[in-house]
């Protein structure tokens, strides 16, 4: 009679906890991308990158929010040798305050644009000046990301904000290289803080 009782209580059981735990997830998915109300919102994911850390963030933060991801890309790519990209084109872009063409998308669908950029010579990377020059962001909210190489996010939001017209620019979250075991959940916790 036991023996009977548990082989009908333990499939039961089994049951109840593999439908508790799908409600679970299903909860704290939705907490997850609800983040600030980011839920209700048109994302896109926009980001340049040259050796592949910020690529490799702008998946991770894709991953997380949702949405639509785009590269940005130069229309005439740097060069492969990166002295060659750092000391000759970047840095003559940078010098000269060029904003060279790049291959585009229309913002205007979108409520919340993530935008990523290495750091390149304290600033942001010049395609990433295009994009946020040539775009029309009026009352739209971009939320930047940022890797560099050991010195830091430097003034790159505030640089943002002033080429995005119109924008509110939300707090950045600055990443050396392409982060570590611990990148995952401080992303977590930065979109968690932001009110989008
Ligand atoms: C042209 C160029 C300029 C850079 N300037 C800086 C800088 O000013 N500060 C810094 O910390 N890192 C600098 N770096 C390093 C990059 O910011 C860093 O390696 C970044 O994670 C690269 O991102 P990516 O792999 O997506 O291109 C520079 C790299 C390049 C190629």
């Amino acid at each position: 009679m036991k023996k009977k009782m548990l082989l009908i209580i333990l499939p039961l059981l089994v049951v109840i906890c593999g439908v508790l735990g799908f409600a679970f997830m299903q909860s704290s998915s939705t907490e997850a991308a609800n983040q600030g109300g980011l839920m209700d919102k048109k994302v896109l994911v926009a980001y340049f990158s040259w050796g592949g850390n910020t690529k490799f963030i702008a998946e991770k933060i894709h991953s997380q929010v949702g949405g639509d991801i785009f590269r940005i890309e130069p229309v005439t790519p740097y060069p492969s040798d990166y002295n060659e990209t750092a000391y000759g084109v970047a840095k003559e872009q940078k010098d000269k305050g060029i904003h060279p063409p790049i291959n585009n998308t229309d913002v205007s669908p979108y409520d919340v644009i993530f935008v990523g950029t290495p750091a390149w010579w304290y600033t942001m990377a010049p395609p990433v000046m295009t994009f946020l020059a040539e775009n029309n962001f009026e009352g739209k909210t971009i939320v930047p990301f940022i890797t560099h190489g050991g010195g830091g996010g430097y003034t790159i939001d505030k640089d943002m904000a002033k080429l995005a017209k119109g924008a509110k620019v939300l707090k950045p979250i600055v990443i050396y290289s392409r982060g570590d075991s611990n990148t995952d959940n401080d992303i977590q916790e930065w979109l968690k803080k932001l009110s989008f």
